[in-house]
């Protein structure tokens, strides 16, 4: 048994940023800005506007989601308590930890939603459906 996901772990980190006249500069290293070793960068882009992503939860899968260039909202959700984060600058990541539902949305235009992930691409890992979420996190949980 492992302790319920919680909203409460995920956190927005302050990545490095190395600023000068010509622009700025941020960069990831495993394990000294984020908790995990990444497998495995996507992107998301020309995302159309009042488009939704997401709506699923990872078994196993960690993530740190960068809003590369404009700006969108992440909702995270565990099963019992929900929270808005708004993404908006390159040198801030969202920490994603397991067994999360989550949704994006409110896209800007030209946005660009970076992830760095723990696995590689992994459709068994995926649950789609909201009370397949709910039934997992209670099967697979406790809260102490
Ligand atoms: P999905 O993770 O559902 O996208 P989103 O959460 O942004 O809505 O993935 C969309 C499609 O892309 C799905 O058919 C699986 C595929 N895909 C890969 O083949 N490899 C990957 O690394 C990812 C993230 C998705």
């Amino acid at each position: 048994m492992i302790i319920r996901p919680s909203i409460y772990n995920c956190c927005v980190l302050e990545l490095n940023k190395v600023h000068n006249r010509s622009g700025n500069l941020t960069f990831i290293e495993d394990r000294m800005e984020i908790p995990f070793d990444v497998k495995r960068l996507y992107y998301l882009y020309d995302v159309p506007g009042g488009a939704e992503r997401g709506g699923h939860a990872h078994k196993r899968l960690q993530q740190l989601i960068v809003a590369a260039s404009g700006c969108f909202d992440v909702v995270l959700d565990d099963g019992k308590n929900r929270k808005v984060v708004e993404l908006n600058r390159p040198y801030y990541g969202l920490y994603v930890v397991a067994g999360i539902w989550r949704e994006l949305i409110n896209f800007s235009s030209g946005a660009i939603c970076l992830v760095l992930a723990s696995e590689k691409y992994d459709a068994g890992d995926y649950i789609r459906n909201y009370e397949s979420f709910l039934i997992h996190n209670n099967e697979n949980s406790s809260d102490v």
